[in-house]
């Protein structure tokens, strides 16, 4: 029983708990070494385990009375009835007035949810049945192209979120992903995307996935319009079909199928609904990675996989849903993230995967967390009573060591960064000729072990943010005074450290709900809408009627301001 939603978002600011931390923060000296140095258990008490997650908090720059005052925010604002609500599929999504309900979709078929009269779990599982029967149709050479060849190719065309989950996912999970099979992600109305994409693509072989939830997102039907016209160009050239309405009919229902919640859209593109796998508006787009917008994955890696996949989410789901917020990690996670953008005016917070297949989730969380908390209204209208949602960025340790963790270190603004790594990697290599750690260039008796190495970059780069390095420690070293300021190292820069025992599909899952509570825990405090995305549709009803005037419409060029005129005038000229 879910007690009835507010009809007001609480201020967060009014609250008891909001004095109390701004009071923490004025007198607050950040001191990781003395914390640390009096008290060694704080390692153990600040980590947590969530599922196969161990995460470690004790670096950030929090005491004990600043946990305490967040908890108690999360008490004043409601956290546990809003992530109720959430569950029971409540409308929380107030401004679009929808259910928020990506937890439905991985819930275990056994456990029934009926949301405005409808059992979303049994409709869940129903979609998933046909996603898996597809996705072993394609694994097993069953589903084949106009010759009568298998697929070896799929081709994904989507954006936002029916694009940035699945390459994200795929490329982490490339040592699960079958033999022979090969996914690609086009994305960007630039021509360039598809071209690229398509250029050396065998289209017998080639099967295109129309990722859509709104089936009108300008970029990809443009794109799915232009895999469509290459597929029948070089069908046809190849001798593979009769240049005819029929030849291009078989065509499509062969080497198209969609993803969609507007599956009448998907028929008046030419794709048999038949073909089409759909999902609900419950979803939100970049929440829908784990739904059918996930088909690419569960053929590349199989419906056991994906299973896995779904299982992790649900465990995270579980975790969120029933662990006390002292020992929550995504609760924790986000209550840190609203200390560091409320009390200590951090702008900005780094995700840093020690994991070369995670590359692309940084980018992956980007549209996850800005597009739920980029907001300056709360979800009833009136206008943030504080700062809300930081930039989100970060690659791949050890790359971004190189690039630009110089100002993590010794930048004036403050970071916090979330380090991720997992202990035991896809491609355990030893490198035979020296061992790297001695430095020394000797040949190892053994070899050394590389994915060691790696993570103790992971190591050093987190004791060296928090623990830095001294002015006396630097002219212990030999430096001339005149250097010692430009080397040392502040310290107190705060880090959360993830660690998981491999990137399997589960681990994945985890990962993905973790961040995705971490962004609902931080919405909640502020109370905003994180499942709409209002801010993104004036640009795109703009770029519609600026067309027109690109295209040469002197009357719709006349009509832009001058600064736009002038540069489409400009683009005129320079266009061959
Ligand atoms: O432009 C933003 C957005 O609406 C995202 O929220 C969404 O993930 C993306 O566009 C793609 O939308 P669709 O899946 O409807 O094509």
């Amino acid at each position: 029983m879910t007690s009835e939603p507010a009809r007001v978002p609480v201020d967060a600011t009014t609250t008891h708990a909001w004095g109390s931390l701004t009071e923490l923060s004025k007198n607050l000296r950040p001191d990781l070494r003395g914390w640390f140095a009096e008290d060694p258990a704080r390692a153990g008490r600040l980590s947590h385990q969530a599922a196969d997650l161990h995460v470690d908090l004790s670096k950030n720059l929090v005491t004990d009375d600043v946990l305490a005052a967040l908890l108690a925010l999360a008490d004043e604002v409601g956290l546990a009835e809003r992530r109720d609500a959430m569950f029971a599929g409540e409308h929380i999504n107030v401004t679009e007035d929808r259910a928020v309900l990506h937890t439905a979709l991985r819930r275990p078929s056994d456990e029934p949810l009926t949301v405005d009269g409808q059992d979303v779990t049994a409709d869940v599982a129903d979609e998933l049945a046909k996603v898996y029967a597809f996705a072993e149709k394609v694994r097993s050479g069953e589903w084949t192209g106009v010759t009568g060849e298998p697929v070896r190719t799929i081709v994904n065309i989507g954006i936002g979120g029916s694009d940035l989950g699945p390459v994200m996912a795929y490329e982490a999970l490339e040592p699960y992903v079958q033999d022979g099979l090969e996914v690609r992600f086009v994305s960007n109305i630039d021509p360039t995307d598809v071209a690229q994409k398509t250029a050396d693509l065998d289209p017998t072989t080639t099967l295109f996935i129309v990722a859509s939830k709104t089936f009108g997102t300008l970029e990809t039907l443009t794109n799915a319009r232009l895999a469509r016209d290459w597929l029948w160009r070089s069908l046809v050239a190849a001798g593979a079909i009769e240049d005819s309405e029929e030849g291009r009919a078989d065509a499509v229902a062969k080497h198209f199928v969609a993803v969609s919640t507007a599956l009448d859209k998907v028929e008046a593109f030419g794709i048999d609904p038949a073909n089409a796998f759909g999902f609900w508006d419950w979803v939100g787009g970049r929440y829908s990675v784990d739904s059918a917008i996930g088909t690419s994955l569960a053929v590349a890696i199989g419906p056991d996989a994906f299973a896995d996949f779904l299982g992790g989410f649900h465990a995270m789901d579980e975790h969120f849903r029933t662990e006390p917020f002292e020992r929550n990690v995504p609760a924790l996670m986000g209550l840190l993230n609203v200390w560091y953008v409320n009390f200590r005016d951090a702008h900005t917070h780094a995700v840093l995967p020690y994991a070369q297949q995670l590359h692309r989730f940084p980018a992956y969380l980007q549209q996850l967390t800005m597009e739920s908390n980029g907001k300056s209204v709360r979800w009833d209208g009136t206008p943030v009573t504080t700062e809300t949602g930081e930039v989100f960025w970060g690659e791949p340790g050890t790359n971004g060591q190189h690039a630009f963790y110089q100002l993590i270190h010794q930048g004036t603004r403050l970071i916090p960064a979330d380090f991720i790594a997992v202990a035991n990697p896809a491609y355990p290599l030893t490198d035979a000729v020296g061992d790297p750690s001695t430095g020394s260039g000797e040949p190892a008796a053994e070899g050394a072990d590389v994915h060691g190495l790696f993570l103790a970059n992971f190591f050093a780069q987190t004791k060296a943010l928090a623990f830095g390095k001294t002015a006396d420690e630097v002219r212990a070293e030999g430096v001339a005074e005149d250097l010692v300021s430009a080397k040392v190292f502040s310290g107190n820069r705060p880090t959360t450290s993830i660690l998981a025992p491999a990137l399997t599909p589960a681990v994945l899952g985890q990962l993905v709900a973790l961040y995705e509570h971490i962004t609902f825990v931080q919405g909640v405090v502020w109370g905003i809408d994180s499942f709409d995305q209002w801010g993104v549709e004036l640009g795109k009803k703009l770029a519609l009627e600026i067309a027109p005037a690109v295209a040469g419409d002197e009357a719709a060029l006349a009509a832009q301001d001058p600064s736009t005129a002038a540069l489409i005038a400009k683009y005129r000229e320079l266009r061959a």
